[in-house]
């Protein structure tokens, strides 16, 4: 079954029209996004049209494989050039192998702050959910600004009424005693790890990053920037009004607590009257429940869904997250902040990357991303300062065709209040290890779980700590790998794994749309 949406953005109004299996669907609220639905080996075809004068627009698929096709991949400048205003691109792609939740977002500079919506993936027709059904799904998204912007998050779209002016916008999600509920949730946050809750109700975790978990039941999720986690909720608590609740998730000894998001979890027939009581979130920084949380997460590793963790390793990275600075003639002092990664700030082109490689031009960027940072120093410990320069490059990670790529990432005690989301696009990954402190190389990969590991696009970096994640380089192209963090990305933390094509002809980067937008 073909699913064809026509998205129509236009940035200054913020509305949205979409057309849904050929019916105009208009929404025309600043705050609705369009879901876009599709089945497990669904082809999906989505039309993207320019419409706002000044903004260009690119749109992301985040987490999907995107095999052999990056073209439909989306990053700005790493897979594309801008859709320019009045023209349009279709990103036309297959959804192969995956289930479950991701979401998709504008993906150039904050743009996907507005801009963003959730992808269900449901499963082939008549293949049931390894998990007891649900009587009733529900998507959500968390959003918000980062702390020097706004103190505001949001439950789709709506804060919530803990606030003097917020009372009016609350989402509130109707339930039946003794129905089963399946969320989808993603967080959209530009900046922020956050907590959810529901007050009265356990969760049982059931997917993550559209990949079947082990189930486990929990009082809280804890989900970065760029995950998504489908929970089961039973509505078998007292009938009544109970608070659903996110908040940040920060490292740091005093946190504030300004901004939490409510919604409203409403049995039927309850009045809206009914006063709601709030959820027990973890506290801010309460760093051994992320840990605890994190480390419940295992792949469902059945032979239906098996778990094919590389346990020989070909290619071993290791990437220091840093932050330093760079020359900067128009600043103050000469000098602004950069993000690194193994010391290097990452340059954005203005060609597109893949297209680049594709093509074989030559000055757009050069393959050699160092496997190691520049020398070994004692990350998590010694005092670094910020006062070290960057280098800086268009510099990618070349692999070859179906190796196995085991990457640590180790995070500095700079940069470091919140764990750092990092996304690789094209892929997922096996989550095989975490830890605090710095990497042991040779300690840490006894202690690595290679036969359940969580799977997944995105890992959040433990504060002062490293995550280790394998995967099979078998999807070429080039693929952004980036902190899902905004302000970290536009700080340079990113580059681009370049896969080379394999020997047989299906295993070759597809030659590119006939309507790539041109730079
Ligand atoms: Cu959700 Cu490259 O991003």
């Amino acid at each position: 079954k073909r699913f064809w949406h026509t998205v129509h953005y236009d940035l200054t109004a913020k509305a949205y029209i979409f057309t849904f299996d050929d019916q105009n669907i208009e929404v025309n609220a600043d705050l609705l996004r369009p879901t876009i639905y599709a089945r497990e080996g669904d082809r999906v075809i989505i039309n993207v049209i320019e419409i706002n004068p000044s903004i260009t627009c690119y749109s992301s698929w985040h987490g999907l494989k995107q095999y052999a096709n990056g073209w439909a991949d989306g990053p700005a400048y790493i897979t594309q050039c801008p859709i320019q205003t009045g023209s349009n691109f279709v990103y036309d792609f297959n959804v192969t192998g995956q289930r479950g939740t991701l979401w998709w977002h504008a993906h150039i500079l904050w743009l996907r702050a507005t801009v963003y919506g959730a992808i269900v993936i449901l499963p082939q027709q008549g293949t049931p959910y390894p998990f007891p059904k649900p009587d009733n799904e529900h998507q959500g998204n968390a959003m918000g600004l980062p702390p020097n912007m706004s103190d505001a998050h949001t439950i789709n779209g709506k804060p919530g009424p803990l606030f003097p002016c917020s009372e009016k916008h609350t989402f509130a999600m109707e339930v039946d005693q003794g129905k089963r509920y399946l969320l989808r949730i993603a967080n959209a946050a530009l900046n922020d790890e956050l907590f959810f809750a529901i007050a009265g109700h356990n969760m049982t975790v059931v997917e993550i990053d559209a990949v079947y978990t082990k189930p486990f039941t929990t009082s809280a999720i804890l989900i970065a920037p760029g995950q998504t986690t489908n929970v089961l909720v039973y509505a078998n608590s007292a009938p009544g009004r109970y608070f659903m609740a996110v908040r940040p998730f920060q490292d740091v000894p005093i946190p504030v607590d300004n901004k939490t998001a409510t919604a409203i979890f409403q049995y039927k027939g309850i009045p809206d009257t009914v006063l709601p009581s709030l959820p027990q979130l973890p506290s801010p920084n309460d760093t051994t429940f992320a840990l605890s949380y994190n480390n419940k997460l295992r792949s469902l590793n059945t032979p239906n869904f098996p778990a094919n963790v590389p346990l020989n390793v070909d290619r071993k990275l290791l990437f220091t997250v840093g932050l330093g600075k760079s020359v900067c003639p128009t600043c103050i002092n000469g000098t602004r902040l950069s993000a690194s990664l193994n010391n290097i700030t990452f340059v954005m082109p203005q060609t597109g990357l893949l297209e680049a490689h594709y093509k074989n031009m030559k000055g757009v960027f050069t393959p050699d991303f160092p496997d190691k940072p520049p020398k070994a120093f004692n990350y998590t410990g010694a005092p670094l300062t910020a006062n070290l320069f960057t280098t800086h490059g268009t510099r990618l990670s070349k692999i070859a065709f179906n190796s196995t790529v085991e990457l640590v990432i180790q995070d500095t005690n700079l940069l470091s209040v919140e764990s750092h989301p990092f996304h690789l696009h094209g892929y997922n990954f096996f989550v095989v290890g975490t830890g605090i402190g710095n990497f042991d190389p040779a300690k840490d990969p006894a202690k690595y779980n290679l036969v359940d590991p969580p799977e997944r696009n995105t890992v959040g970096v433990p504060t002062g700590g490293w995550s280790a994640i394998r995967f099979r380089a078998d999807n070429p192209g080039v693929w952004f790998f980036h902190c899902h963090l905004e302000l970290h990305t536009g700080w340079g933390l990113k580059t681009a794994f370049v896969v080379e094509n394999g020997p047989g002809k299906d295993q070759a980067v597809r030659p590119p749309p006939k309507d790539l937008p041109p730079c």
